[in-house]
């Protein structure tokens, strides 16, 4: 049957990641508050931005007012575009021997006179809630999950995968990750496997890309590339997990007009897929929620409390 042929009973089922960021709040919310009137700890976050960057102001604001909704401390460190490294390493440091901060994120991208990678290695691993420190990726990838901050947005794209599909065990299911980045490609490829699914990272040097995704029961597209996926690279009935966040001219909604698309034809893809996540409202949602959950993590840890399982 050709796509074009199935009619609206077949559309696949569409992953609310707002409604499940919106639940994995409430535990957030209600487990934030059990911590602290049993052991007097508020978690606390800091979020710190160097630069003017809009898109990077509204990311750092939303997290702030999500961080005040769960009830917890939460600081905004806003410092000039021109700010130094070492005054950069020296608040690090600070926060770092903060007790009543808990996470700390520091906005990226960075202004180009500052090491990435230098300032990440400088946040202390127990408190790195991005989750990429060497010693956080390291436990990641060596199975040690429990120990681990993972990032945020595959950390957030694994709780819509075991929703949809109804269990935490993947094993016998092939999954085909497009996209090999440090924030998002290669980490959810480490939680699959260690979920027991059998992964294949692809990138831009894969050869027959269409063919290898048409092999994913769990298809997951991290590209940046807008609407890259076509209906007919999705095997029947897959689960696809769309990260992308592509703003695309729209001049069907007016002139200068921008909407938001991900990495997969969603209209087609859902005639063929089983379940697949919308954008926006799949994935997005979950990625400041997991940040949210991962702070009350590091809180409890340090308060020596079991942390609850997200
Ligand atoms: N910029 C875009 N995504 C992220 C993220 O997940 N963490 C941080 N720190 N900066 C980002």
């Amino acid at each position: 049957m050709a796509v074009s042929d199935i009619g609206e009973a077949d559309l696949a089922m569409v992953i609310d990641g707002r409604k499940i960021a919106d639940e994995l709040i409430e535990t957030v919310k209600l487990e934030a508050a059990k911590l602290k009137s049993s052991t007097g700890t508020t978690p606390g976050i800091a979020v710190v931005i160097v630069g003017e960057d809009p898109a990077s102001q509204v990311y750092v604001r939303s997290k702030g007012n999500k961080a005040e909704e769960c009830g917890f401390k939460s600081v905004t460190h806003t410092l000039p575009e021109n700010t130094s490294q070492p005054d950069l390493l020296k608040l690090i440091a600070d926060l770092n021997a903060d007790n009543s901060i808990h996470g700390i994120l520091v906005q990226l991208p960075l202004p180009d006179h500052i090491a990435e990678g230098e300032v990440i290695q400088a946040i202390a691993p127990e408190k790195d809630v991005d989750g990429f420190h060497f010693v956080n990726v390291g436990r990641l990838t060596t199975g040690e999950v429990e120990q681990a901050f993972v990032p945020c947005t595959p950390a957030g794209s694994m709780v819509l995968l075991r929703k949809a599909l109804g269990k935490s065990d993947f094993s016998g299911m092939n999954a085909v990750v497009v996209g090999r980045s440090n924030i998002v490609g290669k980490p959810i490829a480490s939680l699959l496997l260690a979920s027991n699914a059998t992964v294949t990272i692809a990138h831009s040097r894969t050869s027959d890309l269409p063919g290898l995704c048409r092999t994913a029961d769990i298809l997951v597209a991290a590209v940046g590339r807008p609407e890259m996926i076509k209906a007919d690279w999705v095997k029947p009935g897959a689960c696809i997990i769309d990260v992308g966040i592509n703003r695309i001219d729209a001049p069907e909604r007016g002139e200068g007009k921008k909407r938001l698309v991900g990495d997969v034809a969603y209209e087609e893809c859902a005639k063929v897929a089983g379940s697949i996540t919308p954008v926006p409202g799949g994935v997005g949602p979950m990625t400041i929620a997991m940040l949210m959950a991962n702070t009350l993590t590091g809180a409890c840890r340090a308060a020596g409390v079991e942390p609850p399982q997200f």
